[in-house]
């Protein structure tokens, strides 16, 4: 059986790999054997990221960019070269709070950084691979993607652009040899959802590790077109997706403000 660097090797782009579920995809695909640029706006987080990886025996490349500017996919592409072999796209812009609060140009660069630049990372890298006959690629959506996501407005709405990208893919290509993965973590410690001070309750319960998510991810890539991460997310979604789909909605909306009430502080129990 072929193994993982076989498939999705040699090189692996991952974008947002500073920290968080980036980084721990980094992890895991040097783990796995791959060679890996890692793309990220956070120049010292950056190289942090790759210095451990380096010193654990892995072959890093980094690349500062910032992954709202138009010219950001291009650059990607041509630091990576004719070598990739899978993409995470997995930097995004989170926002919580009410839509009408978010300015015009956070709302255009979210747009740029979760959508525009993806699909312009997806366009130039799929040919090669579609020529190799072998490789991968792997879109982050989330569990606010699943319906609309009161306070997560902009943002459910790019990570639901995503998913459908991801599993229209998957399908288009699979006589290629090419898989395609939309992957929807539920809430996840990593520094962006700790950043949006969440409070303790039903959204938080279900708290994942970005390891355990990058593990899932990887391991199911070829497998499906997409994945919610952990059993009791699967759970939840399972639940939710039994109600009417207002209520859904109302029932989502309610759990957002719940967790994130105006004015709210850091919660030190998370
Ligand atoms: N954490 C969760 O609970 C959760 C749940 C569902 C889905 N997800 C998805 O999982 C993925 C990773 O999330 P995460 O929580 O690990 O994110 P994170 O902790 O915020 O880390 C994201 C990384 O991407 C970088 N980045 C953001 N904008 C960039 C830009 N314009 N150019 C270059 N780099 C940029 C960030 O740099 P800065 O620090 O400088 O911004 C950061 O290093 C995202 O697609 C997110 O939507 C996360």
């Amino acid at each position: 059986m072929a193994s993982f660097a076989d498939r999705y090797g040699p090189l692996a782009v991952v974008t947002g790999a500073a920290v968080g579920m980036g980084a721990a995809f980094a992890r895991e695909l040097a783990a796995r054997d791959v060679e890996l640029l890692l793309v990220d706006r956070d120049e010292r987080a950056l190289e942090a990221c790759a210095l451990e990886l380096d010193s654990d025996g892995a072959t890093v490349q980094t690349l500062v960019v910032d992954l709202a500017s138009p010219d950001a996919a291009g650059e990607v592409c041509d630091a990576a070269g004719d070598d990739v072999g899978l993409l995470v796209s997995n930097a995004a812009i989170g926002y919580v709070g009410s839509f009408l609060d978010q300015d015009t140009d956070g709302l255009l660069a979210q747009l740029a950084v979760n959508c525009r630049t993806p699909l312009l990372l997806v366009h130039r890298v799929l040919p090669g691979l579609v020529a190799r006959g072998r490789g991968g690629v792997i879109l982050l959506s989330s569990l606010s993607a699943v319906r609309g996501s009161a306070l997560v407005a902009s943002y459910a709405a790019t990570k639901a652009w995503n998913l459908i990208l991801a599993e229209s893919l998957w399908d288009e290509l699979r006589d290629t040899g090419v898989d395609v993965l939309g992957v929807l973590p539920g809430t996840t410690r990593t520094p962006g959802l700790l950043s949006s001070s969440p409070q303790a309750g039903l959204a938080t319960a279900n708290l994942m590790d970005p390891a355990d998510v990058a593990r899932e991810a990887l391991d199911t890539l070829g497998q499906a077109p997409s994945l919610i991460p952990g059993e009791a997310n699967r759970e939840s979604h399972a639940f939710l997706s039994s109600l009417d789909r207002a209520e859904a909605i109302r029932t989502m909306g309610d759990v957002m403000r719940a967790t994130y009430p105006p004015d709210r502080e850091p919660d030190p129990s998370i």
